[in-house]
């Protein structure tokens, strides 16, 4: 169950955010959720490396916690216009740079990606 581990955060300078469906990690304050993904191992390409020049690291964000984000930028809209399997919660992972206030985030993997290392 996800509530009972808020409790073992591994220092104050993190929050905990939940990979859909049950998955929940540390997540420290200032790095992008693309960072964390990789800190996890989680299964997400992030191609160029945060500088807006792919979508692989698109991600869905929770619609609870959608509106809590600081609007995209039109850079990161334009990315997200060749990403497969947009939603009207979706992001680029390397542009949410975690705060305190999204203690929580709750995303999630599209269902597929545009992978750039296959061919
Ligand atoms: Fe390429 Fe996020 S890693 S846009």
């Amino acid at each position: 169950m996800l509530v009972g581990s808020l409790t073992t955060r591994p220092s104050s300078s993190s929050v905990m955010m939940i990979w859909q469906p049950s998955r929940e990690v540390d997540a420290p304050l200032g790095l992008s959720v693309l960072e964390i993904a990789h800190r996890n191992d989680v299964d997400i390409e992030g191609a160029c490396e945060g500088s807006l020049a792919c979508s692989t690291c698109h991600v869905i964000v929770d619609p609870e916690w959608y509106e809590l984000l600081q609007d995209a930028s039109e850079d990161e809209e334009d990315m997200l216009d060749l990403a497969f399997g947009l939603t009207a919660t979706s992001r680029l992972g390397c542009q949410i740079i975690i705060t305190e206030e999204l203690d929580g985030l709750t995303v999630r993997l599209p269902a597929a990606t545009r992978n750039m290392m296959q061919r």
